[in-house]
């Protein structure tokens, strides 16, 4: 049983569905919702799961980002989470913080890094006229969304779309590659060694894809933990 703290900063969508997912029996405990903003929608999710929840409010630490960050440690150390999820958390963490979890903490981005790291990812994809779009799950590393990809989820773009109706048609899929990504961690098929993806205890070439129709518990999926 893999423990779980995810770190957000509004909706929580994503730890909903990894409510779902442990609801329905992946072999993972969500031991901490934990939100920089004390409104956050995320962490009421979270208290109606009976998941245990933090509010560290990022204001009150506008000028020390350090113990902002110490506070965040401590509060994850103290809840015996083996994974950190990064799901909608929308704070830069330091170097210093990211190396102390470092192969135990993963994001969830919406888009097929390495394009579009950082904000309006939507947005810049459809201005570029892709006709791809899609989203990741990566390791975090000091390098802003740059961290070693695991898996991602792809969808095509139309002319016309808008950010609003990608960002609605991608957000289904970003909740099932974020189960299927934590699954792979939780029935050990996949960890990091250095700055090395292995995947079944092979070092991983190419990034997972989760394909359509697919799901963790797909029979031909890569989430598939047989
Ligand atoms: C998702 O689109 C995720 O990819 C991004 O932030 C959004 C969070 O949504 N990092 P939610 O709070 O999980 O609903």
């Amino acid at each position: 049983m893999l423990t779980v703290a995810v770190l957000l900063s509004g909706r929580g969508s994503n730890l909903g569905a990894l409510i779902g997912a442990q609801n329905e029996g992946l072999p993972i405990r969500l031991v901490l919702a934990l939100s920089d903003r004390p409104g956050a929608p995320g962490l009421e999710l979270a208290r109606a799961a009976a998941v245990p929840t933090l509010a560290i409010d990022a204001s009150a630490y506008r000028n020390n980002k350090a113990a902002f960050e110490d506070a965040l440690d401590a509060a994850l150390q103290a809840s015996g989470c083996e994974l950190v999820v990064l799901a909608g958390f929308m704070r830069v963490l330091s170097a210093d913080f990211v190396r102390r979890w470092h192969g135990r903490m993963i994001n969830i981005h919406p888009s097929l890094l390495p394009k579009y790291p950082g904000l309006r990812t939507h947005q810049r994809a459809l201005d570029a006229g892709d006709a791809e779009h899609g989203a990741s799950v990566h390791y975090v590393t000091p390098v802003l969304d740059g961290g070693p990809v695991l898996m991602q989820v792809r969808m095509l773009l139309c002319a016309g779309n808008t950010p609003e109706a990608v960002a609605a048609s991608l957000l289904p899929l970003e909740h099932r590659l974020l189960v299927a990504s934590v699954a792979l961690i939780a029935t050990g098929q996949v960890q990091l060694q250095g700055e090395q993806i292995l995947y079944r205890q092979q070092a991983l070439q190419h990034v997972l894809q989760l394909e359509d129709g697919e799901d963790a518990a797909g029979a031909d999926s890569p989430a598939d933990p047989t």
